[in-house]
């Protein structure tokens, strides 16, 4: 499938694994260059190597855990050091209780 998001850039948060992943996967199969987070960082990079091998699209891990504030922090300064901008951002952490 053809969505017109070749090159777009797409954040999808909590994405090591379950729908995030399969969400970021599909973005790059798409063309896109996706940053991936998680907590486990380690589970982080596996996938990241996962789905650039499979899609052939830049993926970045970026760790973080995004229940603390300075960890969210260190995610938003990583990102705006390696990217202008964000086309596209899918928010898959929250849960519930
Ligand atoms: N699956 C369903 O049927 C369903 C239904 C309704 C709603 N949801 C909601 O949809 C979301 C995804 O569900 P899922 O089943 O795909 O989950 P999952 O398979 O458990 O995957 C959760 C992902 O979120 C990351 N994560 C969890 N807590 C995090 C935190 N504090 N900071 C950063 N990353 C975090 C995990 O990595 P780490 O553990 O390494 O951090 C993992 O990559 C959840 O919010 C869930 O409540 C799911």
């Amino acid at each position: 499938m053809d969505l017109g998001l070749k090159g777009k850039i797409a954040l999808v948060t909590a994405s090591s694994r379950g729908m995030g992943r399969a969400i970021a996967e599909g973005l790059a199969a798409e063309g896109c260059q996706v940053i991936i987070c998680g907590r486990d960082k380690d589970n982080l990079l596996k996938a990241a190597q996962q789905i650039e091998a499979k899609t052939g699209q830049v993926i970045t891990p970026i760790p973080v855990d995004l229940e603390q504030k300075e960890s969210i922090s260190q995610l938003l300064t990583g990102i705006t050091n390696q990217f202008s901008t964000i086309d596209i951002v899918v928010n898959n952490v929250g849960g519930m209780p």
